[in-house]
């Protein structure tokens, strides 16, 4: 490319290019083959019949490690594209960097459980760093898939429920992310909605309800810039993602005018063909490339048929001349055309001081301490300690799921931190619960037992169908909490799980997820104390796995239910219906009072905004951090409206006795959604704001939304 042209817009660049491509050309940069090398790939790359491709251990790469990225190998095979192909256009590499690339942070439902954005944006733009240094450029990252389907193995990947958190983390995941290689929003979409949590199965989902839900995520993603959206594996109500013009190109790229690169999932286009759709490889081609989906993740559909589609008429050229548009851009907003090669440097990768402080805060935020009846904070002079469960001296799989760099090696495992702290005080038992188990139990002042799921129950194809802990736990639990000493309970795992019976029988539980890298440390900091526990549940702990689907976003039906009462309400015969543990849900070391909401005005002018003011008091004895979290109720509405829609949040540290104020500007515009029509409306009436501790708030004020003081 030369110089003067650098200077031209970057769409100018994309058109003058494009202009010089030959229809062979256009279609290799369409085709993504996972793991490219220079041997045997040399002969296709200097064709330019290979655009991009990812470094991934297979079709279910978050669970397979494989031996990792190969810096030199990337850089002989961008040589050869740039050096020896007739145009010089550079690959585009991608890699799962999901939560963490060397360093690991905690899986994304656990960063979700810190609701801090800024946070996520700065872990995510460690991550970027690291991971463009070992020559990738582009992350599948972050999943904004909404989902109240705990059974489903990806909730581990996803922020939650909530749109409106897993929504403002996803843009600050883009943000942090982008500062270094792109990032993809996905699965676009309703892929948290597969039938009974199965991974990859059907999805019957109303476009109201995607609208006002499942595509919101989606949309702040494109609106923080998003550069890449990868299309779900699923169908919506009968039509393939991957084959849905609708969605992708109606709405994705037309109606929200998203001009980046629609990536399929693996193998997604050519799996039209299972999906009953397509007849065979040149018919999924044919309707991948008419839907919208521009870059043809591992499947070849796209090399071996979009040139004869094309010259028989069935792919119209300009469709194809916009996907390589799309493609072409994205390498030139990653700066790709003037800079290729990996930009290594000659400092070691791998977890450094700085980002081990980072993954350690990370993982405090994290961790939620669901129950306690007064056994924590541990004191450091505490005489005694036992450690038990399978997690005591684990690395790997700490880490969680998707994690492809980082290295079990690099943790810090509980027993480290709690032995640097406790020295002889602490006694473990490895392995399963054990006879020596409830012996050091008896023997010690109190015994912390890790529990919980190992990473391969998460992930993707990793759904189970019993949210119960895994076979033996729960048993040996009991056995250990009925020996008359303190058991502090600590959960790890990738989703909601049934911890009704933990509950009843440890003094407390604390729901730990997978920690990452610093999983040992920030656990002590959390049990003794020296970080107070700050974490809330961003999604719903169902009563049962009989009770699942279970959210805070239950829309409003004939037969009033009321979350708030922990009583019998007719829902069941055999169960209340109210959650084991609220959507927000999480404790502090000390006690906070909410007041009631206070509204600047009862009356607001659409397009106008209001003010909510919540006074909160610490009343306990030690300095803790309150998270105030604001409903919106829609009494009336021209659809069923979620009982309780979470539209903000916010963070107050209060000294012992202090108290402080919650102070929420909210436009009109929150209260919209997408009514029978289809079309986004805001209505003039009633809404009434709650605001509290978690799902069950009840403290509301009312607003009447009035017309536009200029339309009086
Ligand atoms: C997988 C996943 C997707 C991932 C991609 C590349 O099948 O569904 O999330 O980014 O393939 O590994």
């Amino acid at each position: 490319m030369t110089t003067w042209m650098q200077e031209l817009p970057i769409d100018d660049r994309v058109d003058a290019l494009l202009l010089e491509m030959t229809l062979a050309e256009k279609v290799g940069q369409l085709n993504q083959p996972a793991n490219v090398s220079p041997g045997p790939d040399r002969d296709a790359l200097a064709a330019g019949r290979i655009g991009s491709s990812l470094y991934a251990s297979g079709a279910l790469g978050g669970n397979v490690r494989d031996e990792g990225l190969s810096i030199r190998a990337i850089e002989q095979c961008q040589r050869i594209a740039v050096e020896e192909s007739r145009l010089g256009i550079p690959v585009l590499f991608g890699r799962d960097v999901i939560h963490g690339h060397r360093t690991v942070f905690p899986i994304p439902l656990g960063l979700a459980a810190a609701w801090d954005a800024e946070l996520v944006e700065r872990l995510c733009d460690v991550a970027g760093a690291e991971a463009v240094r070992e020559g990738v450029a582009w992350t599948f990252a972050p999943m904004v898939d909404i989902s109240e389907e705990p059974r489903w193995g990806r909730v581990a990947e996803g922020f939650g429920e909530s749109p409106a958190l897993s929504g403002r983390l996803g843009m600050a995941a883009v943000t942090g992310f982008q500062r270094h290689i792109g990032a993809t929003a996905k699965h676009f979409v309703g892929y948290g909605l597969a039938a009974g949590g199965r991974d990859y199965e059907s999805v019957q989902v109303g476009e109201n309800t995607l609208r006002n839900l499942h595509l919101r995520t989606f949309k702040a993603a494109v609106d923080a810039g998003v550069l890449s959206v990868m299309a779900s594996f699923n169908d919506i109500d009968g039509t393939p993602m991957h084959a849905n013009r609708r969605l992708i190109r109606e709405v994705l790229k037309q109606e929200w005018g998203f001009d980046g690169v629609v990536v399929a999932d693996w193998s997604g286009i050519g799996q039209l063909v299972d999906h009953g759709v397509a007849a065979d490889a040149r018919d999924a081609a044919r309707q991948g490339l008419l839907a919208g989906v521009d870059l043809d993740m591992a499947s070849g559909v796209y090399l071996a048929h979009l040139e004869s589609l094309v010259g028989d008429g069935e792919v119209p050229p300009d469709l194809l001349d916009d996907a390589v548009r799309r493609v072409l851009r994205m390498k030139f907003r990653l700066g790709l055309f003037d800079d290729p090669y990996p930009r290594t440097t000659a400092d070691p990768i791998g977890p450094t001081a700085a980002t081990r402080a980072l993954a350690r805060e990370a993982a405090v935020a994290s961790m939620v301490l669901v129950a306690n009846d007064g056994v924590l904070p541990l004191s450091d002079e505490v005489e005694s300690l036992h450690l038990t469960g399978p997690f005591v001296d684990e690395g790997e799989a700490l880490l969680g799921t998707w994690v492809l760099d980082g290295r079990g090696a690099d943790v810090s495992s509980p027993l480290v931190a709690f032995t640097e702290l406790l020295g002889d005080r602490l006694t473990h038992t490895d392995g399963r619960f054990s006879d020596l188990a409830a012996h050091r139990t008896r023997a010690a002042a109190v015994t912390v037992a890790l529990l919980g799921e190992h990473p391969s129950r998460s992930g993707e194809a990793n759904s189970v169908a019993d949210l119960g802990l895994p076979a033996g736990q729960l048993e040996a639990l009991k056995q250990l909490c009925g020996l008359g000493k303190p058991v502090v309970a600590v959960v790890f795992g990738g989703r909601p799980l049934d911890l009704a019976e933990v509950l009843r029988v440890a003094s407390a539980v604390v729901v730990a997820w997978h920690p990452g890298t610093e999983a040992g440390p920030a656990l002590a900091d959390v049990l003794f104390g020296r970080r107070e526990p700050s974490g809330r549940l961003p999604m719903t702990f169902p009563r049962s796995t009989g009770h699942v689907p279970s959210s805070v976003h239950a829309r409003a039906t004939s037969r009033v239910l009321d979350f708030t009462r922990d009583a019998w309400d007719g829902r069941y015969l055999d169960a209340l219906t109210q959650p084991q543990l609220p959507f927000g849900h999480g404790l502090s070391y000390t006690t906070f009072r909410h007041g009631e909401p206070v509204a600047s005005a009862s009356e607001v002018p659409l397009g106008g905004q209001v003010e909510v003011r919540v006074p909160v008091t610490n009343t306990g004895e030690r300095a803790g951090r309150e998270l105030v979290q604001l409903y919106l109720h829609d009494p009336v509405a021209e659809v069923t409206r979620p009982k309780l829609e979470l539209l903000d949040w916010q963070w107050l540290d209060l000294a012992p006795g202090e108290t402080g104020t919650a102070v929420f500007t909210i436009g009109t515009d929150a209260f919209g959604y997408f009514g029978r029509d289809l079309t986004w409306r805001v209505d003039q009436g009633l809404v009434r704001l709650i605001t509290g501790h978690d799902a069950t708030a009840s403290a509301a004020v009312e607003v009447r939304i009035v017309a536009a003081e200029a339309d009086e």
